[in-house]
């Protein structure tokens, strides 16, 4: 049986501080990700996902599984996302692709920070490829652009419990935050991933 853990996060807790302080990080890795965790795995015992991988879970599972091995494939995609001391703007091949999808880097961001900071509720902002173009979707709760055919090289949690103690009700002030702690030499290294063999 398969147990899904914890990653190892490549940063300390404190290290996106003043931008996402240590706390949020103990309270949304620590305690929200590890409920996740714990609920998928009491969740897979005697059913057809026992020994899958997170992301076969995401792709095939619905109703409880789905919604905790989402969720802890979103946190844990979103938490890698970030960093201490990124990369602080994107090169190369896949500013190339933002540039031609959405005329440049800042009109991606204000892009991508409108629709965050519209998503009704809770749930995520996404930049994914689809065929050769970059696109910006919002999901609703756990849901995931994976099922929908698309590959995420980024998202912006927007759950309140990313943001309340930080920011209490200025989703906008913590949407700012995330951009200054984007590494996106690991976006870049994602999206070289996505469009290898095309
Ligand atoms: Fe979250």
């Amino acid at each position: 049986m398969k147990n899904h853990q914890l990653p190892q996060l490549p940063y300390k807790l404190s290290a996106l501080a003043p931008y996402i302080s240590e706390k949020t990080m103990e309270y949304h890795y620590g305690k929200h990700l590890q409920t996740y965790l714990t609920n998928l795995n009491s969740l897979i015992v005697n059913t057809p996902f026992v020994d899958s991988s997170l992301e076969e879970i995401v792709k095939r599972a619905d109703g409880a599984i789905f919604n905790n091995a989402a969720q802890a494939w979103n946190h844990i995609f979103f938490f890698e996302s970030l960093g201490h001391k990124p990369q602080e703007a994107p090169t190369g091949v896949l500013l190339e692709a933002i540039e031609l999808s959405f005329g440049s880097f800042g009109s991606m961001k204000e892009q991508m920070s409108k629709a965050a900071v519209s998503q009704f509720g809770s749930g995520w902002a996404w930049l994914v490829v689809k065929g050769n173009e970059l696109e910006i979707v919002t999901t609703s709760n756990a849901a995931t652009p994976m099922r929908e055919g698309r590959t995420p090289v980024l998202c912006i949690d927007v759950w309140e419990h990313a943001y309340y103690l930080d920011y209490q009700n200025r989703r906008a002030d913590f949407i700012a935050a995330v951009w200054q702690v984007v590494d996106w030499k690991k976006i870049e290294d994602r999206y070289s991933i996505a469009i290898m063999g095309r």
